[in-house]
């Protein structure tokens, strides 16, 4: 199967990604792949807001088509079989850049489509000090509300200490958690509640 690592810092080489380079080290040793999209290395511009206008202009395909990544990203989602999601804690919160990217998604769920539904999804978070938890907390809502499935013991973060061991041992559960999740819950319509091909 193939998984996809969305880093949300400024920092290519930060903690953000070196949790990632976590779970990308036991997706190898389990077999899977794994990518990894720097968010640093896209343009994915704001959200114009197409939705409160007229609902039927919030598509994946009409969102931006000039000079913007989103569908470049989008399309690395939608064929991914799970995404871990990490983000540098910026003032108790996700970074604007990741945000950006969620908030432009709102295209993946607003169609009768709901591109993400059912995706296995972890979360982690890199802090010097404080505010993981809410960062964490604010992604995970918006990701439920896209259909995503949000895995048990779905979340981490390191708080200051670069190498607390404890943080692996959650990505290498997030990582065995999600491949099982991905091989055993795919082919349902969580929107529709039915079995779908
Ligand atoms: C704009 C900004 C805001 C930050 N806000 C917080 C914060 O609220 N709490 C915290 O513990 N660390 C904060 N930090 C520190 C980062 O979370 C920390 O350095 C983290 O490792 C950055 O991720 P990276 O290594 O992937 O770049 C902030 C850093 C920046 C640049």
């Amino acid at each position: 199967m193939k998984f996809l690592g969305i880093n949300g810092s400024s920092r290519i080489d930060g903690l953000s990604y070196k949790l990632l380079r976590i779970a990308e080290e036991e997706f190898s040793i389990l077999g899977h792949q794994f990518e990894v999209v720097h968010l640093v290395d896209y343009r994915i511009n704001y959200c114009r807001g197409c939705v409160s206008e007229d609902m039927s202009l919030c598509t994946p395909e009409k969102c931006y088509k000039e000079h913007d990544d989103f569908q470049k990203v989008a399309a690395k989602m939608i064929s991914s079989d799970g995404i871990i999601f990490s983000t540098p804690v910026y003032w108790y919160a996700p970074s604007a850049r990741l945000w950006t990217l969620i908030e432009r998604m709102t295209s993946l769920e607003n169609t009768p489509r709901k591109y993400l539904e059912g995706k296995p999804v972890g979360v982690v978070a890199a802090a010097g000090e404080d505010g993981a938890q809410s960062a964490i907390t604010n992604l995970i809502v918006p990701l439920i509300h896209m259909g995503m499935l949000v895995l048990p013991f779905g979340m981490t973060y390191y708080s200051g200490k670069e190498d607390d061991p404890e943080t692996a041992v959650y990505i290498k559960r997030m990582v065995k958690n999600m491949i099982y999740a991905a091989s055993r819950l795919s082919g349902y319509s969580w929107w529709e509640n039915r079995e779908v091909d």
